[in-house]
């Protein structure tokens, strides 16, 4: 068969760029591979989140003058632990990761404003500088029970 020679030039060019394509998936795939671990995103085995510190003891820990750690995991359809109160003026660090799927982890009212992703652990902190009930909502689509994912803060 015959093949014109302008079609041969975009066989060419067609194949070139399926080369240019396969080859910034290669280069992508390489650079997210050896993207140095970031403080707000380590790794861990959502298997073993239970048995994998600090997951395995989940809480409020003072860590200092008005300061706590909040250790908890997400989960359809909740958090652990289930309620925290802490004084006025307390600083949280919230230490967040996922057992099973992508869950949201909001407080509304606050910049507190996370995704968790199973296999990563999230980070944010906040001060609480007024009394009140804080709810943390889940505000990414998990399953049926979504809209019921919450826990509560009790600042006093
Ligand atoms: Cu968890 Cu929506």
């Amino acid at each position: 068969m015959h093949i014109h020679k302008l079609e041969k030039i975009w066989l060419a060019i067609g194949i070139s760029m399926l080369f240019v394509f396969l080859g910034v998936l290669g280069v992508s795939a390489f650079a997210m591979g050896v993207k140095p671990p970031s403080e707000h995103h380590h790794r861990i085995d959502p298997a073993k989140v239970t048995e994998t510190a600090p997951f395995d003891k989940l809480g409020l820990f003072k860590t200092g003058e008005k300061e706590y750690e909040a250790v908890m995991t997400a989960f359809t359809f909740g958090y652990a632990p289930d309620k925290m109160e802490v004084p006025v003026g307390a600083t949280i660090k919230f230490v967040v990761t996922s057992q099973d799927v992508v869950h949201g982890f909001e407080i509304p009212g606050t910049n507190v404003n996370m995704m968790i992703v199973p296999g990563e652990i999230s980070q944010v902190t906040h001060t609480f500088t007024k009394p009140g009930e804080y709810l943390i909502l889940c505000n990414e689509y998990c399953g049926g029970a979504h809209e019921y994912m919450k826990t509560t803060i009790i600042v006093k």
